[in-house]
């Protein structure tokens, strides 16, 4: 979703602004600017398009001077034009802004302001903005932002410009993230923190109605009400170089590789010479999961851990869904969001919805200092380092890990996992990188199927009880970067309508991991098979035999414990997805209509 960026100090802006935005691609966006203060006048470059054409237009016509704000736009209102991307500024041009978020009340606002004389030249919610602080504004800034925010309903996170101070960047935030880099008498802004990692490491995140005040070689912050507040940096430990694609065709595909060590590293967080952290908070007997997408995928794991491991209650929802339920207080009931991004804006309506419930929650997100993180007392953090890629890869697999260890603490604290399988499993894991990076030598395979089946129509995938969120995952992946339609179903559901679809050669992808499972999903895959499909399972060694006897094709992971399957049959559907996208000239790591981090309802 939508990037912003801004600089000032003493070196040229440009180049900054636009690295800064070329690092902020992966969320999504369909147009791009910056503004730069030159000689004490703001001068704005603005194009729908990538940021190529964006470098064309400042190659074209250079901005020079030091302080700077720039924006990537994902549109919500008004079509991605020329007119309608960031920058906005007044009627007179002299304060400009870029804003993340959507302003709620923007027609209310418009009309106020244009019976006022306001001329408006865009359809975007955040022109109001740039008009607002201009009527507002009295010759301090700091007093215009405290006023406007008060008349601004919706979401925002807002950097401005303005000719009358011109040495002075401010920027605000209400649920859209904003972070501070604090540098050597410069200091940098970014929406999230792999924008900014070339410069610092020290970063300063802003809570939600502060306002910072940015000057060369000094940060203020104050509340919305006008009190100095003293927040203290963080210091983050990725460096750079995790936010660069080091030699990988696309960061999917290098993410796909981190994945053995990002579950390392997971695992070494968690688990001690001493055993397991205890991880959730008490011992719920209930736990209910809340989350998006991928990590909702990853959430539906966490409840078949759960109760397999912990014997505990447990369900994974939608967040979006959840938010507008009836819930029911439970009196021992934990509720765990679970986010890459920790800023996904349905997540935390629903956390919110958990808390006012009286539920105990905690949180598990691959973002420290994400909204999430910092919403929750308890949170739980995934060390699957920056993702960039949309489609979510690494993050997915250290959510799922994670979720293994905590149902497993749970189950040990509640009696009813032994440590014998405990110890089991942990060992099962600590070898399990090893067999990652085996499976990943080998892709050939994957990239000849999808040569081969790069013109179909539909695809399906299909599985049991965990096999069946895995699928769900695999057609996910699928959807997203390759744009081929597909269909995720648990297997036993087919014969209820959607084995209609099958075709002369539909392909039909199993996932098998599970040995009670077995016998039933081949059952439906040969009912599949019957009706004209191309059928493939995809399993441990260890069933192999018995699934060629049904599938047309037969794809293996190493052997592993059941429980730890999972996260190996991933790989290759990962790998498929990537494929898949390759073969048909996919922008795989910024796909269509899509945002990394989706901060709007
Ligand atoms: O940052 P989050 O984990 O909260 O994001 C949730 C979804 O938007 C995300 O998982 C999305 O489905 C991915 N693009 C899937 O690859």
């Amino acid at each position: 979703m939508c990037g912003i960026v801004g600089y000032i100090g003493n070196q040229e802006a440009q180049p900054i602004l636009l690295d800064g935005l070329r690092r902020l691609e992966y969320r999504g966006y369909d147009s791009a600017g910056i503004a730069v203060m030159q000689q004490q006048k703001i001068s704005v470059r603005k194009c729908a398009g990538r940021i190529d054409k964006l470098q064309q237009l400042t190659d074209a016509s250079p901005l020079h001077g030091s302080i700077g704000i720039g924006h990537t736009r994902w549109a919500t209102h008004g079509e991605p034009t020329d007119l309608n991307a960031h920058p906005h500024t007044d009627v007179k041009g002299d304060i400009a802004i870029v804003h993340n978020g959507i302003i709620e009340n923007h027609a209310a606002l418009r009309r106020h302001l244009e019976a006022q004389g306001c001329v408006f030249v865009s359809q975007t919610d955040t022109e109001v903005v740039a008009h607002l602080i201009h009527t507002l504004y009295r010759g301090d800034m700091m007093a215009a932002l405290q006023q406007a925010i008060r008349m601004l309903s919706g979401s925002y996170a807002l950097a401005v410009l303005c000719e009358s101070e011109p040495d002075v960047l401010y920027c605000v935030r209400l649920g859209s993230p904003l972070v501070v880099g604090v540098g050597q008498g410069e200091m940098f802004l970014a929406s999230d923190i792999p924008a900014i990692l070339p410069h610092t490491r020290d970063v300063l995140i802003l809570e939600d109605r502060e306002i910072a005040v940015l000057k060369r070689g000094s940060i203020e912050v104050f509340d919305d009400l006008g009190a100095r507040k003293t927040p203290a940096p963080l210091h983050v430990s990725w460096d750079a170089a995790a936010a660069e694609k080091g030699g990988f065709a696309h960061f999917m595909l290098k993410e796909i590789f981190e994945q053995p060590d990002a579950v390392r590293k997971t695992l070494s967080a968690y688990c001690g010479p001493d055993g397991l952290q205890e991880m959730l908070p008490g011992a719920p007997d209930l736990v209910n999961f809340i989350a998006c997408g991928t990590a909702y995928h990853a959430g539906m794991a966490g409840a078949y851990y759960f109760a397999q491991l912990a014997d505990t209650e447990s369900a994974a929802h939608i967040a979006s869904e959840y938010r507008y339920r009836k819930l029911f207080p439970h009196a021992n009931e934990a509720v765990v969001a679970i986010s890459q991004s920790g800023e996904t804006a349905d997540t935390l309506a629903a956390l919110r919805q958990a808390m006012e419930m009286g539920a105990h929650t905690a949180a598990l997100t691959n973002t420290l200092g994400s909204t999430l993180d910092r919403t929750v007392s308890r949170s739980l953090l995934t060390y699957a380092g920056p993702e960039i890629a949309v489609a979510s890869t690494k993050a997915y697999i250290t959510q799922v890990e994670t979720l293994l260890l905590m149902a497993m603490d749970l189950g040990l604290r509640k009696g009813k996992l032994t440590r014998e399988r405990a110890k089991e499993l942990l060992d099962g894991l600590a070898k399990l990188p090893e067999k990652m990076e085996s499976l990943l030598k080998n892709q050939a395979y994957l990239q000849q199927y999808c040569d081969r089946h790069m013109h179909e129509k539909l695809m399906f995938f299909i599985g049991r009880g965990m096999d069946h969120s895995l699928a769900m995952e695999a057609a996910l992946k699928f959807k997203e970067i390759s744009y081929l339609p597909c269909e995720a179903y648990a297997a036993g559901e087919l014969k209820h309508g959607p084995i209609a679809l099958i075709n002369n050669g539909t392909p039909v992808i199993a996932i098998c991991t599970q040995e009670s499972l077995l016998e039933k999903t081949l059952s439906n895959l040969r009912e599949t098979k019957a009706r004209g499909a191309e059928t493939i399972c995809v399993c441990p060694q260890r069933f192999a035999e018995r699934a060629a006897r049904e599938a047309d094709i037969v794809w293996t992971v190493p052997d592993a414990d059941e429980l730890l399957l999972p996260l190996l049959v991933m790989l290759p559907m990962q790998l498929l997805a990537y494929h898949m996208a390759v073969a048909q000239g996919r922008d795989v790591d910024k796909p269509r209509n899509l945002a990394k981090s989706v901060t709007v309802e």
